[in-house]
């Protein structure tokens, strides 16, 4: 008689044999930044991923070859499919094939500030409805402490399936950078906790076909709260790093100075730098699924709490600085200056506008009546005020006929050069123009 425990046993030796000889089918949920880069290494280490998503414009774009993703070129997702290495699809019940299901959608704040876990609800119950005996399935978004234990664990054993004997489940927290040339999801090490040591042990095979370098840890508890802090650990460091830029802002002394300066040091010091708010779908966002988790707790998360207000206050000062600078340097109002906005993405040489600080300095500009323009090589339009707006042509002439440029990202392909020579003032938040020689006098850094 085979016992449950041998069941078990011999069900995870299965799948990691199907795993190690690629015949293993891969399923991944939410192809976004991460779900697709994921989809395209896996389907260029030999295995056959299918990729499921809601939206029907994405899955018919990335079945034609074709990307949305500023890091994944369309030669990559053209050669995938044509090698029949990778489909996507809408269709739920082709979850029934699969052997390893990584689950990879969104994880948003309500408006306030409560985890949004719906997203996370809607795949796993698609995982539910369809999952066979012996897959291993994986949560890679971000969320809080307990999520995969006490929410996805339940919903997966009505499926009649057990955790840890018929099915595996994990979590691994997914470390995308995007826009990084240099970390990409390949290169960068995994972190990989299971319900149960089987759980872990095959979550790890199954990661390590494709990424060298996996660090198993003793739980899902553990793997998720990694994420959080390194997520927490920018965002309190940034935090730190915005309060010295006001600080030196009221000292007369210039932030950027001090930190090359102390970056000199080769131990015990590590830079961060001050910019105009926090942006993008995960550092403003994570620490406070820690927050969340530890009220529940009676425990108020003192760190996260500050450096989240001192954060989200950024823009604001930004503004109270452009309408200084306006004031002494051209004797102007706010509300009736011309402004030139470069850079409206959260981060360089990206398009996602998420939870951008540039369209909050923006939104506050023309609240004061400034007349707002902006350029951003990424982003043709944008919605803010409730009106969207076009990103215009950057010449001279509208440089020149703008009362101040400011600088918002810093995306690598401007010429800050010939940005400062052709514009009368440039409020620089992210010291873009550090390497500009000419007119530096017309430059006022954060
Ligand atoms: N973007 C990053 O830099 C990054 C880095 C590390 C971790 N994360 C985390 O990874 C998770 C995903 O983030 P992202 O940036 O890839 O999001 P994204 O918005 O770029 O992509 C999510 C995708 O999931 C799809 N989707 C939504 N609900 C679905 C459902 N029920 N079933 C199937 N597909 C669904 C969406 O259509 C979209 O294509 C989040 O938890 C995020 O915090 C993101």
């Amino acid at each position: 008689m085979v016992t449950k425990r041998a069941q078990g046993t011999n069900l995870s030796k299965q799948l990691i044999d199907k795993i190690k000889n690629r015949s293993a089918k891969v399923g991944i949920i939410g192809l976004g930044y991460v779900g697709l880069p994921l989809s395209v290494e896996l389907a260029k280490d030999g295995f056959k991923v299918t990729g499921f998503d809601v939206s029907k414009a994405k899955v018919k774009l990335l079945n034609a070859g074709k990307s949305d993703i500023d890091d994944v070129p369309d030669s990559d997702v053209a050669e995938i499919v044509k090698s029949g290495c990778f489909k996507a699809t809408i269709d739920p019940k082709l979850l029934s094939q699969m052997d390893t299901i990584s689950i990879c959608v969104p994880t948003p704040l309500s408006k306030t500030k409560d985890p949004d876990v719906s997203y996370i609800l809607a795949a796993v119950k698609w995982v539910k409805d369809y999952i066979k005996k012996g897959t291993l399935v994986v949560l890679e978004s971000t969320t809080y402490p307990g999520t995969t234990e006490d929410l996805i664990l339940p919903i997966l054993e009505e499926s009649g399936y057990k955790v840890g004997k018929d099915i595996f489940l994990a979590f691994s927290p997914e470390r995308v950078d995007p826009g990084n040339p240099t970390f990409t999801t390949k290169n960068t090490a995994r972190v990989v906790g299971g319900i149960t040591p089987a759980c872990t042990r095959v979550a790890k095979t199954f990661y390590e076909q494709s990424i060298p370098n996996i660090h198993g840890v003793s739980s899902t508890g553990a793997a998720e709260m990694v994420k959080l802090l390194e997520n927490t650990f920018r965002s309190v460091n940034i935090g730190l790093v915005n309060e010295v830029a006001l600080m030196c802002d009221r000292l007369g002394l210039d932030v950027w100075e001090i930190i090359d300066a102390a970056a000199t040091k080769p131990f015990g010091f590590m830079p961060f730098y001050p910019g105009p708010g926090l942006g993008g779908h995960c550092i403003p966002i994570d620490p406070h699924y820690l927050s969340w988790k530890l009220k529940s707790l009676n425990y108020y998360a003192r760190f996260i709490e500050l450096a989240g207000d001192i954060n989200s206050h950024m823009p604001e000062y930004v503004v109270q600085r452009i309408s200084n600078v306006l004031s002494k340097r051209l004797a102007k109002s706010i509300n009736k200056a011309s402004i030139m906005v470069l850079g409206v993405s959260y981060k360089r040489d990206i398009k996602d506008t998420r939870e951008s600080p540039a369209l909050d300095v923006i939104k506050l500009l023309e609240e004061k009546g400034a007349r707002i323009e902006y350029n951003d090589p990424f982003v043709p339009q944008i919605d803010w005020n409730l009106s969207t707006h076009k990103s215009k042509r950057l010449t001279a002439d509208r440089l020149k006929k703008a009362d101040i440029t400011i600088i918002l990202t810093d995306h690598t392909q401007y010429d800050y050069q010939w940005i400062v020579s052709n514009s009368k003032l440039v409020f620089d938040t992210r010291n873009a123009t550090k390497k500009v020689s000419k007119n530096r006098g017309r430059i006022d850094l954060l």
